[in-house]
């Protein structure tokens, strides 16, 4: 590969199982786990396990239409060429787009995840300049084009998963039962609302599939690094939010910007509370990696289409990166991160995300036939769940991710009738 984002002019199948499952845990653990969990406390009570619980099922339907379709067209694009082909056009670009917004939602999110655990062990820096400086690396990171990126994923995400276990095993000796009473202080409009805002954790799923034509063996890698993934992270998670929920109570969780570091505080160890922040630093720079390189890797796809302008497909002479790219993407992730709270730009992220889920099953249900691994209610009920997780987001992310979508609609109808 030239670079993270480029499009070499042949691109080499050689992403395996292990690295396409990197990938997509790579994708997934990371603000989510570390952070959310903490304001979902707040809503769901002791209930954020239940929460989480609800928001993995959720997630298999979507993860089994994605698999189906990654199988039926292993290109590189995702969502984008499979709702391209098997929907319209326009649902395709649409996918595209709000995938993109969702992405650069997503990245605010996890620099300011960063930014928060990294103010746990120096704390006289303000939160919003630590995340400005950590997405600024990125994008530069990005854009001078870094080499070896699947082996550098890899890495991390071996080191965050081992920290994510670490937490589990050491504290499970300090659980106290009675934090787990009342279970849902807010009743299921709590747990629900938990679950659709964690639903942001477990984004990322599909990441293996914008790369599909990196893949080695697509028909069975793809479907199955994708459930290995959702597997691992959904195990994580569950023994992740029990052990912080046993260890810190859910009141204290939801007042923390550093929820794991603060419950596994409660064990007295210090040294544990420097390995956990270091691994939300690790996880959260992780997911803005791939997620810098998947954004690049879709405006290149839509820029080739000219469903974006081509100079957004334009690569970098010397760095052989689509820079234009990652620079606006780059610039759009950096004013999301100055403006907006955490939780805000989890919730736009996660309303993007579902909706771009929901078009996935929706070309899902469109297979052809002979082409379907799953019947089509598995579709069906991924695409009425992604709907009804929506509804518990609050109506400030319906309202900022209609903007985008109506901004994505009206250039897409600009170029169609006004620029060709
Ligand atoms: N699932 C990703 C995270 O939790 C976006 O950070």
């Amino acid at each position: 590969m030239p670079g993270t984002g480029a499009r070499p002019p042949v691109l080499k199948r050689e992403i395996g199982l292990f690295g396409a499952t990197a990938l997509g845990i790579g994708a997934i653990i990371g603000s989510g786990i570390f952070i959310v969990t903490g304001i979902v406390a707040g809503i769901a009570g002791p209930a954020l396990i239940v929460s989480v619980l609800i928001a993995g099922a959720i997630a298999v339907f979507s993860a089994m239409s994605v698999a189906e379709l990654g199988v039926y067209l292993p290109a590189e694009g995702g969502t984008y060429a499979y709702a391209r082909k098997l929907i319209s056009p326009f649902a395709g670009f649409i996918a595209g787009w709000i995938w993109i917004f969702s992405n650069i939602f997503v990245g605010a999110a996890v620099s300011l995840g960063f930014a928060h655990y990294f103010v746990t062990l120096f704390p006289a820096v303000p939160v919003k300049i630590i995340a400005l400086v950590i997405c600024l690396v990125f994008i530069g990171i990005n854009y001078l084009g870094l080499k070896e990126s699947v082996l550098f994923n890899n890495i991390l995400v071996t080191a965050k998963v081992l920290i994510l276990l670490f937490f589990v095993a050491f504290g499970l000796g300090f659980l106290r039962p009675g934090n787990f009473t009342p279970l849902a202080p807010d009743g299921s409009l709590g747990v629900l609302g938990g679950a659709a805002l964690i639903f942001f954790a477990y984004t990322g799923f599909a990441r293996v599939t914008i790369m599909a034509e990196e893949v080695h063996d697509p028909g069975k890698t793809i479907p199955r690094s994708i459930y290995l993934a959702l597997g691992i992270s959904t195990g994580i998670y569950l023994l992740v939010s029990i052990v912080a929920v046993g260890l810190a109570g859910a009141p204290a969780l939801a007042h923390s910007g550093s929820p794991l570091a603060d419950a596994i505080g409660i064990t007295g160890s210090s040294g544990a509370v420097l390995v956990i922040s270091l691994g939300a630093m690790i996880a959260t720079a992780s997911v803005l990696l791939t997620t810098i390189m998947g954004i690049s890797r879709i405006v290149f796809s839509m820029a080739r289409s000219q469903d974006l302008p081509p100079l957004l497909g334009r690569i970098h002479p010397r760095f052989c990166t689509p820079h234009y790219a990652i620079a606006i993407t780059g610039a759009c992730m950096i004013a999301a991160l100055l403006l907006a709270d955490l939780a805000l730009v989890v919730a736009v992220s996660t309303f993007a995300m579902l909706l771009y889920y929901l078009i996935a099953n929706i070309a899902a249900l469109r297979l052809p036939r002979e082409h379907r691994r799953y019947p089509a209610w598995v579709p069906g009920i991924g695409a009425l769940s992604c709907i009804g997780l929506i509804v518990f987001l609050s109506p400030v992310s319906w309202v900022i991710g209609c903007i985008g979508l109506a901004i994505g609609g009206a250039w897409f109808f600009f170029r169609k009738n006004v620029a060709s």
